[in-house]
């Protein structure tokens, strides 16, 4: 294990928290000696409501917004060095980082997400969406049932395997411990959300694009063909695994990272 002095900074994906990080911490603590942080995200989590109006906008958080509260985070941090890995929502943010301050980069792990903005049916349901949870017409609870059959893989959501149930239990209790207006605020933030393949391609840094073999919402092919995209990019999938890959199998996802973060 070296010491590169690198900073990782794990973003959560929606409606999640900085919980679905703590398997992969664990794992990764074994593998890297490389700092963490891995914060809420604001509106998420133990973030608190705090500033979720921003300049015009009442009640929209923008992926722009996000990334600039990580990267005062990591101004705190002095993190000079930093691998930036974003879970779907969250690799949205990393993109809008990457945007914003690409020479603060030595890399980038993108997990179970894609460059490309909503279409109009998409941006419109997020939309309903956040009508919905505004109105008290559907709650969190709505949310994560609709989700969660749809966030792990058939193995994880068979239940059969030690620990199913578990993380099972775990993923909804997470899903359903949010403040409907962080929800609201997120779901038209990525609503508003850039196309961000250009920008991607254009890095010149090493990308990792991360997939979970069974992610139905962000599929491995599509990630494969953005990582050919990319100048030097790599792919990889983990087996066994749906949407919340680094949840699902942390240590598989620890392997990639570390194995990532030590080529700095
Ligand atoms: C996530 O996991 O962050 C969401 O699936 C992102 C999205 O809804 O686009």
């Amino acid at each position: 294990m070296t010491d590169n002095n690198i900073t990782l900074l794990l973003i959560h994906g929606f409606p999640l928290s900085r919980q679905m990080w703590q398997p992969a911490i664990m794992s990764l603590r074994q593998r890297t000696m490389c700092r963490i942080l891995a914060p809420d995200l604001r509106g998420f989590g133990e973030s608190g409501l705090l500033q979720i109006s921003h300049g015009n906008h009442d009640d929209v958080v923008t992926m722009d917004d996000f990334a600039d509260d990580l990267l005062k985070l990591c101004h705190k941090e002095n993190a000079e060095r930093l691998v930036v890995a974003g879970l779907s929502m969250g690799g949205y943010v990393a993109m809008a980082m990457a945007n914003r301050a690409e020479p603060l980069l030595a890399g980038i792990i993108l997990c179970d997400t894609k460059a490309t903005a909503d279409t109009a049916s998409m941006a419109a349901a997020r939309r309903e969406l956040a009508a919905d949870l505004t109105s008290g017409n559907k709650t969190p609870a709505d949310l994560a049932d609709a989700m969660l059959p749809r966030l792990v893989s058939p193995a994880t959501l068979s239940g059969t395997r030690a620990g199913d149930d578990a993380l099972l239990t775990e993923i909804r209790e997470v899903l359903c411990s949010h403040h409907p207006l962080g929800l609201v605020a997120a779901a038209r933030g990525m609503a508003e959300r850039r196309d961000s393949t250009e920008l991607l391609a254009s890095l010149d840094l090493p990308i990792l694009a991360l997939c979970g073999e069974d992610d139905a919402l962000s599929p491995p092919d599509e990630m494969q063909r953005l990582a050919t995209l990319l100048r030097r990019g790599t792919f990889t999938t983990i087996p066994d695994a749906g949407h919340l890959a680094p949840w699902e199998s942390p240590n598989l996802f620890a392997d990639a990272v570390a194995e990532f973060i030590e080529r700095f």
